[in-house]
């Protein structure tokens, strides 16, 4: 695991957007693994404002989702769907056909879930999936107490995330109960993860995460398990951390 503490948000937010686009550079029909919320939103904006310099290229880039809540239609400004045009795909050449999110509309929502499973392995599986984290813990709409191998499926919500929600919504009443996830172990199939955490609310779950015992009630405590994940968190984040750790790679360092 490697974590690279970066001083501030901005930081943080270009140093993710570098680590994909190295990534697009080298194989253009790259699958994405993107999130919501509002950590991931920096580095859409410095994707967006590289695609702009014409240092990127989505043309070939495919997506996949980590949620969508039940019951929203796409068009709800609060939809994940609805997010990701506003703040991502509408301002890049990716092609409409090539992103994906859970079907939150879906008349048979286990067979959509299954369907999205096949449809991520059937494009060969996710090459980066970003992540970022609740304060309690969870990795996309995966709750404490989540299996620690289970895949796409419908999750309650915690009354934490409610709350934490609640903020995007009119009143707490508004926030959806249920959601469509990828599951722990379908994140964990991907083949890189990239965790983003900024904030001094974050600092206990980046604290548990790294530093804690691997256990179903901090679901992102999972990412010890994968072979090759990067963690990158601004010093607000890192603040409840005992370690020493890095401002960049090991690898640049060692150039
Ligand atoms: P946030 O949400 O980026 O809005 O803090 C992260 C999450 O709940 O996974």
């Amino acid at each position: 695991m490697e974590v690279i503490i970066k001083e501030n948000y901005e930081e943080l937010s270009k140093f993710a957007a570098s680590m994909i686009s190295e990534q697009i550079e080298k194989k253009p029909d790259t699958v994405l693994g993107l999130a919501t919320g509002s950590t991931p939103l920096g580095t859409y904006r410095e994707l967006i404002k590289l695609y702009k310099e014409n240092k990127i290229d989505f043309s070939k880039v495919v997506s996949f989702n980590l949620d969508e809540y039940v019951n929203l239609l796409p068009e709800h400004e609060q939809s994940y769907q609805y997010f990701m045009k506003e703040n991502f795909f509408n301002h890049i050449n990716i092609i409409p056909e090539n992103y994906f999110l859970p079907d939150g509309m879906a008349k048979n929502i286990p067979q959509s879930c299954v369907e999205y499973e096949n449809n991520i392995e059937a494009h060969g599986g996710i090459d980066i999936q970003i992540l970022g984290i609740g304060s309690n813990g969870h990795i996309a709409f995966n709750e404490p107490g989540s299996s620690l191998g289970s895949r796409t499926r419908v999750k309650t919500l915690s009354k934490s995330t409610i709350e934490d929600n609640s903020r995007f919504f009119e009143n707490i009443d508004e926030v959806p109960r249920y959601a469509i996830t990828m599951g722990i172990g379908t994140i964990l199939d991907s083949r890189l993860l990239i965790l983003l955490a900024s904030g001094e609310n974050k600092a206990e779950a980046i604290a548990k995460t790294i530093e804690g015992p691997i256990t179903a009630m901090v679901p992102a405590t999972v990412v010890q398990l994968h072979p090759k994940v990067t963690i990158v968190i601004d010093t607000e984040a890192a603040s409840k951390l005992k370690g020493k750790y890095l401002s960049e790679p090991a690898k640049l360092l060692l150039n």
